[in-house]
């Protein structure tokens, strides 16, 4: 039997090319070697945007239809909707009790969320808690890997140790997940920051069009040293060469573009040019399944509803062996 792993997003925003070398690529491999399913996790995304549930349910369609586009399959993976699986919440609930409010403040992943979204002591109860429902989210589907990048690690960790104070109190029931750490890529934004972000405004989205794509290519940050083509050039840590090694399968027109660069003797157009280029040929055929489901809505959510449907099996299923082993199953 395939082993099952679960990963998800937070619908709040589109995509981009950083969650595409970052996560997506890797998804779009994995579901051929397990049986995958994928949560919009939009419980989640309500605990930090409560006030704004219009834009969580806008990005949860803008979410399943990145999915598709990059050509996640929905007969091997199940996408699924976590707040129509109440079964999660249930879980949340008891696991709640198997946790302290020291240690999950402990979080290091919350604790930066809530010092980079300036929450301090305004901090939503349900958003420090998120940490326990990743947990629910995980054992709900009795999932063995969470393939995540490295600032998701304190989330499996906690899952685990939430998993192994359950079993020790009421039997061996739930399984402890483990992470699957791939080949984890982090991609600069267009302005040369460390990552690209939504928040920073420096990114290429996959639904950008080819015209989008060649004008935020050419307005890209490179080596700000460099006034002229005539200059010998830093290709080091330049976004614009970080890109070309994360999409441009002639690695020998890389390097000799890195060669010349470094002599001076290339412009940053050439290189931009051939960047938007490679870049338009990975998103074409994206936008090409994107055109079909967005022209089918009613097929995307029949998707989602399939998908939830057969991930709500397995939760109760779950839940069922949970209240026996708790002594909740008070009807039978
Ligand atoms: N916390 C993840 C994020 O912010 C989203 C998420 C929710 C998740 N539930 C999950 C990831 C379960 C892996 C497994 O991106």
């Amino acid at each position: 039997m395939k082993k099952r792993i679960l990963t998800g997003d937070r619908p709040t925003g589109r995509l981009h090319l950083g969650h595409y070398v970052g996560s997506l690529k890797n998804r779009v491999k994995l579901q051929d070697e397990y049986e995958q399913f994928v949560m919009i996790a939009d419980v989640q995304a309500l605990t930090d945007n409560f006030e704004n549930p219009q834009k969580v349910r806008d990005n949860a369609r803008e979410l399943t239809l990145d999915y598709l586009a990059v050509g996640l399959d929905s007969h091997k993976t199940t996408i699924l909707i976590q707040s129509m699986i109440p079964e999660i919440a249930e879980l949340t609930v008891f696991f709640m009790n198997l946790v302290t409010l020291e240690r999950v403040m402990r979080n290091p992943t919350v604790k930066d969320e809530v010092k980079q979204k300036g929450l301090g002591k305004n901090v939503p109860a349900g958003f420090v808690m998120y940490p326990v429902s990743q947990a629910a989210d995980i054992t709900a589907f009795e999932a063995h890997l969470v393939p995540v990048g490295e600032d998701q690690i304190p989330m499996i960790e906690q899952t685990r140790e939430i998993v192994r104070k359950f079993n020790s109190l009421y039997g061996e029931v739930l399984i402890e997940p483990e992470a699957l750490i791939g080949e984890v890529r982090r991609l600069p934004g267009l302005d040369g920051q460390a990552k690209m972000s939504k928040s920073l405004d420096n990114c290429i989205y996959l639904s950008d069009s080819k015209e989008e794509v060649e004008k935020k290519v050419a307005g890209m940050y490179t080596d700000p040293k460099r006034i002229h083509s005539t200059d010998p050039g830093d290709p080091e840590g330049n976004p614009v060469f970080v890109y070309h090694h994360a999409f441009n399968s002639n690695k020998d027109e890389v390097s000799d573009f890195e060669q010349r660069y470094k002599q001076g003797k290339i412009g940053d157009v050439e290189i931009k040019k051939k960047l938007a280029q490679v870049i338009n040929d990975v998103l074409d055929p994206m936008r090409e399944r994107r055109r079909v489901y967005e022209s089918d809505l009613d097929k995307v959510d029949e998707i989602l509803k399939a998908g939830t449907e057969k991930a709500r099996k397995i939760a109760t299923e779950t839940m069922d062996k949970v209240r026996r082993a708790m002594k909740i199953d008070y009807f039978k």
